[in-house]
């Protein structure tokens, strides 16, 4: 996957498809990936970690959807780096709820990550973690060790541009498939605002 994306960008490089300024930032990730390896936190790119209560519903798809978005976006794309975890444990090593698998696929994501659980070093390596709710929020706040790692709790229903009239991203596990389906209408929306506002570097 490394090789791979080193390959396309010098392809890129090589080609002139980039200004620039987009250039010189592939060309420094790119070195700095190769010197330190991925696992390093890279300064030039954004980590983003999306979290809800079990991490088998809403966060699972959050990250699905903005890796699809990411991906689709040569401004984004190799920028970004795109997790999710849950408050609890109840589900960890568990695919998606098939509710939201099914969901998502109607719309062409495949979300198939892994559940697990949040631990207070994700805010080392995370720069923005998007809670699905308000108790995600408080929840988080109790994982968080101090000022830094609360300043990067945020709220992903405060991106919402279609549907302001919600403020969280409601929990659909006790719900019918449509709650599934709205918090998917929710996730996409808020996720598309994360994008652009990285994409213009406002985040
Ligand atoms: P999620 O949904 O937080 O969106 O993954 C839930 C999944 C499981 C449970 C609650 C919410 N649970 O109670 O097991």
């Amino acid at each position: 996957m490394h090789l791979f994306r080193s390959a396309l960008a010098l392809h890129y490089l090589c080609t002139g498809l980039l200004t620039v300024a987009e250039r010189r930032r592939w060309r420094h990730i790119i070195i700095y990936d190769i010197m330190f390896g991925e696992e390093r936190k890279n300064p030039l790119k954004k980590y983003l970690l999306f979290v809800c209560l079990g991490n088998i519903c809403r966060s699972p798809a959050a990250e699905g959807v903005m890796k699809s978005i990411v991906a689709d976006d040569p401004r984004l794309d190799g920028f970004v780096e795109i997790d999710s975890a849950g408050i609890g444990a109840w589900h960890t090593g568990q695919l998606p709820d098939s509710r939201m698998r099914k969901c998502g696929a109607s719309r062409g994501y495949d979300f198939s990550s892994r559940a697990r659980q949040v631990k207070p070093q994700d805010f080392d390596r995370f720069d923005y973690v998007f809670a699905m709710d308000h108790e995600n929020v408080a929840d988080l706040n109790g994982v968080a060790r101090n000022a830094t790692d609360r300043k990067k709790i945020l709220c992903l229903a405060d991106y919402l541009t279609d549907h302001r009239d919600y403020h969280t991203v409601p929990d659909p596990y006790y719900g019918t498939q449509k709650d599934f389906e709205i918090a998917l209408d929710l996730i996409e929306d808020a996720c598309k605002e994360v994008a652009r506002l990285l994409a213009e570097e406002k985040l």
